[in-house]
């Protein structure tokens, strides 16, 4: 909770507090400013067909739409057409929304496909290849949100990304380190080579001619270009060749799912963030009510006490997520109870600044949660005010590593996000629930967090990162660094980050980044800190609305992000 009492002393923390950030000293504390519109996204391509969409007159769904597909071409890490995602929304005139067009299990999926016959999970096979995809939702949720909420002609949108994947995008320093990275596993999971199997350098171009015919389809046919005719049935022989699941028929069925955004105050702000099948909004509420009543503007960025209480909090709301939560079409969720206020009091009444809570003491959830991060996050604000918060992803990074020549596109690796085994733990030591075992049609649980601020009931932020798990808490950390310690957009998503999710009971911390006095004194109250596992905690993307109105873009300095406006 932010005391406007304390704002001088504010001051002086947040100016002591910036000795931490580690970001290189050429990363600028403030982000780009314009005037009328921008889009943030981890491409300057995809930023700058949004942007241009902006230009021309479309909206921030028409530029959601454009930077959406955009990314599947520039930024094939996690950008995608055969993946999904979550975007949420906030119209000029106050109203918002959430789409979600989440990738489904196939109709012939089973509860136990991941088990062998003794009832253990076979390694790698929801993680690599094409037993690990679940059916695309990427290009209905763009086509619905174009449906309902844009302005232009369809050919504004796609013409700029096929000339795109037609021209090719240039490798950047850490694409070319990610592809190398990522080459043996491509190798596996594909009978044939594939574009991304040659030695590319920074600086080169990839041209993306296959994609670009596949879009075309897109364009020509709409929706039914992806999920019907040539496009679909070339996608379903080839999973099924590379012995998949998805059919035709599973294609041809998928529809995106108009959802009603998680909504909760904190202090003057309203957040607004995703509802299941995504846990994001629910566990960032649990954690923002229970920080709420502490002055953690007085405690001071990445204190000792605001690590303690932002941890504590944390650890109580992961015990909760994946226990409770999953598909809202095939499971009861009980969100009303989860977010009240007065249970989430009641769940730090036994902490304590003197000693560290251990999670086994924290009920409810068995779950341990390890999720890829190789996630995409994109924020867009326009020139008439509306603003959307998407996330889009592939699950791993390039997915199952199956790539589809013909189309042009990685696929994803989705149904690892169920739990391949209720109850036990998986191959991750990962204990999944029964609320998000594998059912044929049901979407897996998701930790993607689009998050849109309002401030005395006005557009404040819009805001989200990749990184599975620590989604949220990055999400979390930076609306308070900007909310509480005063920061500017682009000094937030710059700002050292930390993540608990209960199990396993460690605090994970950038490293490098945190006071040594701070580490030892909470290892003292029993913390475990693990500086070693997360050299990166999300890439976090974020448009700031400042007190004059112009926007302020935070790019983040982790990835190739990049802001661009007018
Ligand atoms: N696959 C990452 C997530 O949905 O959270």
């Amino acid at each position: 909770m932010k005391h406007i009492l304390y704002t001088t002393l504010l001051l002086s923390l947040f100016v002591s507090c910036k000795k931490e950030v580690k970001a290189p000293e050429t990363i600028k504390k403030t982000g780009l400013i314009t005037q009328n519109a921008m889009v943030v996204s981890a491409r300057v391509e995809a930023s700058k067909i949004g942007n241009d969409i902006l230009k021309k007159g479309g909206n921030a769904f028409d530029a959601m739409a454009a930077t959406e597909l955009a990314l599947a071409v520039a930024y094939p890490y996690a950008g995608n057409l055969g993946g999904g995602g979550f975007m949420v929304y906030r119209k000029a005139n106050g109203e918002t929304g959430a789409i979600d067009y989440r990738e489904k299990a196939p109709m012939a999926a089973t509860k136990n496909m991941y088990l062998d016959e003794d009832g253990n999970v076979i390694p790698e096979k929801s993680t690599l290849g094409a037993m690990a995809v679940g059916v695309p939702g990427t290009v209905a949720g763009v086509f619905e949100v174009h449906k309902k909420l844009g302005s232009l002609p369809i050919e504004d949108i796609l013409n700029p990304v096929i000339a795109l994947a037609k021209k090719g995008v240039l490798v950047t320093e850490k694409q070319e380190k990610r592809i190398a990275h990522y080459q043996p596993l491509f190798k596996k999971a594909n009978k044939d080579s594939i574009l991304f199997d040659k030695a590319w350098k920074a600086n080169d171009t990839i041209k993306h001619p296959n994609l670009a015919e596949t879009l075309e389809r897109i364009l020509e046919h709409g929706k039914d270009g992806f999920y019907k005719g040539e496009t679909a049935k070339t996608l379903a022989n080839f999973v099924q060749e590379n012995g998949g699941i998805i059919t035709e028929e599973d294609l041809a069925s998928y529809e995106a799912q108009w959802r009603t955004p998680i909504s909760f105050s904190y202090d003057d702000l309203k957040i607004i963030s995703m509802s299941p099948p995504s846990s994001g909004g629910v566990c960032l509420a649990q954690i923002m009510k229970m920080i709420e009543p502490f002055h953690i503007d007085e405690f001071g960025h990445n204190s000792e006490k605001t690590i303690q209480v932002i941890t504590e909090a944390e650890r109580r709301a992961y015990a909760d997520r994946s226990f409770y939560l999953g598909d809202p079409d095939f499971v009861e969720i009980p969100i009303e109870t989860l977010i009240n206020e007065a249970y989430l009091g009641g769940r730090m009444d036994n902490f304590s600044f003197e000693k560290a809570t251990s999670s086994k003491d924290v009920a409810h959830g068995n779950i341990a949660i390890i999720e890829s991060d190789e996630t995409t996050h994109y924020s867009i604000v326009d020139q008439f005010g509306n603003a959307i918060s998407a996330t889009t992803t592939l699950n791993g990074a390039y997915g199952s590593k199956l790539y589809c020549s013909e189309l042009g596109f990685f696929l994803n690796n989705e149904m690892d996000d169920f739990s391949s085994k209720p109850g036990e733990p998986n191959m991750f030591g990962l204990i999944g629930a029964e609320a998000n075992s594998i059912v044929p049609q049901k979407r897996m649980l998701s930790s993607m967090t689009p998050t849109i601020v309002e401030k005395n009931g006005e557009l404040f932020m819009s805001v989200g990162t990749p990184g599975g798990a620590t989604i949220i808490t990055s999400v979390l950390q930076t609306i308070l660094n900007v909310h509480e310690f005063n920061m500017t957009m682009q000094e937030a998503v710059n700002a050292p980050r930390f993540h608990h999710q209960w199990l396993p009971d460690e605090i994970n911390m950038e490293p490098n980044s945190f006071d040594k006095t701070i580490i030892q004194n909470l290892e003292k109250l029993g913390y475990s800190i693990n500086e070693k596992d997360s050299p990166v905690i999300g890439k976090v993307d974020g448009i700031l609305v400042l007190d004059d109105k112009t926007l302020e873009g935070g790019a983040d300095y982790r990835g190739d992000d990049t802001a661009v406006g007018f």
